[in-house]
């Protein structure tokens, strides 16, 4: 028998809410209009807030003075789903295998969210009310960096004030370890294009006497890191908050995480910043990240070209006290520092959040772990995530507030991958979590 709520899951599944796909468009926005139905119907109002790209939905229960305001934050867009040819089943007809859901989104983040809304739907059914003043915000561009959000905070402070924020959007150390995380990193893009001569060339004909955009590309994208894998950008570490003893410890903790690490990944050795773990390194320390590279011919077989531009697609992931902004001032300046003569280079800026970190010992945050605890077992985990959600530094710059992440995803998920998956049992998990977390709240 399927657990009550999932069929709600799979119908918000089938919604191919690809964010950055301009196509997709109107299906991010049934998907948006959808889950403002299913909240109407379970007594909340609200509505969908247009914005400049895809629309926010904000709904409420009837706010009671004297009661502790939540804030419930998800995303309802997701990522891409190419390469397609490697879904074993598509990539949006939600399929059920080995106790598992597989679709895009699944874990990221409509299971997760689909868990809030259960979980209220249940606390509604058996109390007729919820515990808590309760806000619902999901928005539709969080897998494109939520541009469009904190304008929209800034512009609603009032309605959205709150005493709490609450997030299922990150993940589980391991299956049945209820996780607290305290901690994201921050993001900042940038592709930088390098233009050489103004047409395709015969390589025979014109090669020695012209710059090669894509081998100054190679070098650009080489200069980055020195061999042993630090960031060479000047003062790229400046200010970075050092990991503290008890964070360390508390890590060191969970174990060793190399052997989970190489076959989660499949990569045939680890490599990173020395003098950090893979969780330090992931959780807690900046790094440079080539998401794409291009330029010349990709065809099959050889054709003796000089092709005349040359991309690579970079983003940087930040920690506490790096600003996003500076950043990637620093990185254009290295690049241009770096750059090879006979070419020129275009930098393009792209999206940015913040890192956030609070203190997991706080009145609010051991109330979460409470929660946790009832789910999961005493025994639970405290970390940092490598991954970001741009928004949630600006909960606390613009409305003031923490933010609890509470997440349910497990190692191997497979966000933005092929194959994303979310265990139902951690749906069921997700849907008891959030009725705890009300009634430890209230
Ligand atoms: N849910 C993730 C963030 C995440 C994943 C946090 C795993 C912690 C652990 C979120 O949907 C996401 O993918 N964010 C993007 C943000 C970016 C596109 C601005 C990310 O981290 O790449
Ligand atoms: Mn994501």
């Amino acid at each position: 028998m399927n657990p009550p709520g999932l069929e709600d899951l799979l119908t918000c599944l089938r919604f191919p809410s690809v964010s950055t796909d301009s196509t997709r468009n109107a299906d991010v926005r049934a998907c948006g209009a959808w889950l403002l139905d299913k909240l109407r119907g379970m007594g909340l109002t609200g509505e969908l807030h247009e914005t400049p790209g895809h629309p926010v939905l904000l709904a409420k229960n009837k706010h009671v003075a004297g009661r502790r305001t939540v804030l419930l934050y998800g995303h309802y867009d997701v990522q891409p789903a190419e390469p397609l040819g490697e879904w074993k089943t598509p990539a949006f007809e939600p399929t059920i295998r080995d106790g598992r859901i597989y679709c895009r989104g699944a874990t990221d983040n409509k299971g997760q969210l689909m868990a809030h809304v259960q979980g209220l739907a249940e606390t509604m059914a058996k109390h007729a009310d919820l515990p808590v003043n309760l806000t619902v915000l999901f928005e539709g561009e969080e897998e494109i960096g939520s541009p469009n959000l904190k304008p929209f905070l800034e512009k609603h402070r009032d309605e959205l004030k709150c005493d709490v924020v609450a997030i299922s959007d990150t993940g589980m150390v391991a299956p049945g370890v209820g996780t607290f995380t305290y901690g994201l990193r921050g993001i900042a893009c940038l592709e930088a294009k390098v233009h050489g001569p103004s047409i395709d060339l015969h390589s025979g004909i014109f090669g020695g006497a012209i710059a090669n955009p894509v081998t100054a590309v190679a070098r650009l994208t080489a200069a980055l890191h020195d061999a042993e894998g630090r960031v060479m950008i000047d003062g790229f570490y400046d200010g970075v908050q050092a990991i503290a003893d008890w964070e360390r410890k508390a890590w060191a903790e969970l174990g060793d995480g190399d052997a989970e690490m190489l076959e989660l990944t499949g990569s045939p050795a680890l490599f990173g910043e020395p003098g950090y773990t893979e969780r330090e390194r992931r959780w807690a320390r900046p790094t440079a990240e080539v998401n794409g590279i291009g330029g010349g011919y990709q065809g099959e077989g050889s054709k003796t070209v000089i092709g005349r531009e040359a991309f690579v697609k970079l983003s940087f992931r930040l920690v506490p006290n790096q600003d996003p902004d500076a950043v990637l001032q620093k990185a254009e300046a290295h690049l241009r520092k770096h750059l090879p003569p006979g070419v020129r280079l275009e930098i393009i800026p792209g999206h940015t959040g913040m890192p956030y970190i609070m203190d997991p010992h706080s009145t609010l945050g051991t109330a979460a772990q409470r929660a946790l605890k009832t789910v999961f077992g005493d025994k639970i985990a405290l970390i940092r995530e490598g991954g970001s959600i741009p928004i949630v530094q600006a909960f606390k710059d613009v409305l003031g507030v923490d933010t609890l992440l509470l997440g349910l995803a497990l190692p191997d998920c497979q966000a933005h991958a092929p194959n994303e998956n979310f265990p139902i049992a951690n749906f069921e998990a997700g849907v008891r979590l959030n009725q705890a977390l009300l009634a430890e709240l209230a």
